[in-house]
């Protein structure tokens, strides 16, 4: 009987899941009408008052303990919390120093630095990853680095890579999706002489503004958990409002001039595609890894889980008190309001940094990850994560190609997006389905999207020694399985 019932759970769970596969739009990123609770407000109707708005907060610059110039010391405690999204309504949370996410941890390149992480969380192992970082995988905080509710972990390394806008999340092996879901993220900054010396805002919270952003699926009380249903385990748990380093709907008075953004998709699961309610474009000026060559003009960005973007947004010609909206598509979620008492006169650099282009030649090897399966089933080259088992040997200090293709629901519409992560390096991407990337593409990479049926292929060096991951960063298919190990020995 207990079988049947099994069986019979089995069977609805994939029927439905077929269901919504042949139901869903194929066209990609996710529309904006599947996210929304309300329906985005009429701009014309809206009075300029902030009566239901709320100041963007700004995540905190972690205090370095260390005096000493070229060293840093962190402490970090990540913890359970609670916040109040939506006014009366609790929510259990989980974050760094606080309720909800974590400080920014600024650093320099040449510096050496030790974070002390302390977990306080009741009753759960955590681990603490540098995305982005290269660093060796002892230190890296992947799910061999787990610290047990208590304990402390404290692994140290030397900053060596270009100024970039990193973060760090927490990686124990399938409960990842949930840790960052609660709230556990928070910014980790590199900064460099070549950031020292550009001529762009860097005045922390003043034009030089963080933006964490991450979708939740708000329960009709206002709160939120993390329940995956059917279609969360086929596509990822996806939201129906969008928080901005955790709030809803919020306002930021920004300088009559040029303004940065260091943007973050913290999302478990969604992409976004960035645009101003207005229409006008903005600059990218960085990718996940640092800076591009030099700025690239847009009007959408598409970001994808754990994809950062630095932007530079010009409001010089705005009228004093005019308002400007940060939307997903079609949906508004943040307000820019255009402060004239307050002015600066940077000006769009013509060129950011040097890259140094890796060359296809100097690669020893190709390697192929193929992104197959669905739902409970989605794997990398067929297989599923297995903490005991290393996948792939890369020899330090190589120069490799790693061609990832996306064969995932294949022969089902339309198919599923998956975003490629590997640890410990970055990326430049050498091509999309045989065509060079769109231009805010050609720099630094640690994670990148690949569609459904598409084939990207990137080149990158090996400099850390250790155990790595690659794998999906949509979170749910991460903690399923979509994750494989290498060794750079
Ligand atoms: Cu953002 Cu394996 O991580
Ligand atoms: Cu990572
Ligand atoms: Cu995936």
């Amino acid at each position: 009987m207990k079988k049947l019932i099994v069986v019979l759970a089995g069977l609805v769970v994939f029927v439905w899941g077929v269901f919504l596969f042949m139901n869903r739009q194929p066209q990609l990123p996710k529309q904006a009408d599947q996210l929304p609770i309300e329906e985005p407000v009429d701009r014309e109707d809206e009075v300029a008052d902030d009566e239901n708005k709320s100041p963007l907060p700004i995540p905190p610059i972690l205090e370095d303990t260390d005096p000493s110039p070229d060293r840093a010391e962190f402490h970090i405690i990540a913890q359970n919390g609670t916040m109040e999204f939506v006014p009366g309504v609790q929510t259990d949370t989980m974050g760094y120093n606080g309720e909800y996410l974590g400080p920014v941890i600024r650093t320099r390149r040449g510096e050496e630095v030790a974070v002390n992480v302390e977990n306080r969380i009741d009753g759960e192992m955590t681990t603490i990853h540098w995305h982005g970082l290269e660093v060796s995988g002892e230190d890296d905080g992947g799910p061999h680095s787990g610290i047990q509710p208590g304990e402390t972990w404290t692994p140290e390394f030397t900053i060596d890579q270009p100024a970039a806008t990193l973060w760090y999340h927490p990686h124990p092996e399938g409960n990842t999706g949930r840790q960052v879901y609660k709230g556990l993220a928070g910014l980790f900054i590199v900064e460099d002489e070549i950031s020292d010396s550009l001529n762009i805002p860097k005045e922390y919270g003043v034009n030089d503004i963080p933006l964490v952003i991450q979708d939740k699926r708000f329960r009709e009380d206002g709160s939120f958990e993390y329940i995956l249903a059917g279609p969360d385990i086929m596509f990822g748990l996806q939201g129906n409002a969008i928080l901005v380093n955790g709030e809803t709907d919020p306002y930021l008075n920004v300088e009559k001039g040029l303004m940065r953004f260091r943007i973050l998709n913290g999302s478990n699961a969604s992409i976004f595609d960035l645009r101003l309610d207005n229409g006008k474009s903005f600059y990218q000026i960085a990718t996940d890894g640092g800076f591009l060559e030099e700025p690239v003009e847009l009007r959408s960005l598409i970001l994808g889980p754990s994809e950062r973007a630095e932007i530079l947004v010009d409001f010089s010609d705005y009228e004093d008190g005019e308002r400007v909206t940060l939307a997903h598509q079609d949906f508004s979620f943040m307000d820019f309001v255009v402060d004239g008492s307050s002015t600066n006169d940077y000006s769009l650099p013509t060129s950011l940094a040097p890259i140094e282009w890796l060359r296809p030649e100097d690669a020893t090897l190709t390697r192929e990850f193929v992104f197959l399966g669905m739902g409970p089933n989605v794997n990398i080259n067929g297989k599923q994560f297995d903490m005991d088992r290393i996948d792939e040997f890369v020899s330090l200090g190589d120069t490799e190609i790693w061609v990832v293709s996306n064969q995932s629901g294949m022969g089902m519409m339309g198919g599923t997006i998956h975003p490629f992560h590997a640890h410990g390096t970055q990326f430049q991407i050498l091509d999309r389905d045989g065509n060079p990337p769109p231009a805010n593409e050609a720099g630094w990479k640690d994670s990148f999207v690949v569609y459904p049926d598409e084939t990207v292929r990137a080149i990158a060096r090996f400099k850390q020694p250790g155990v790595f991951m690659y794998h999906c960063h949509i979170l749910e298919h991460e903690d399923a399985g979509m994750m494989g190990q290498f060794l750079v020995e």
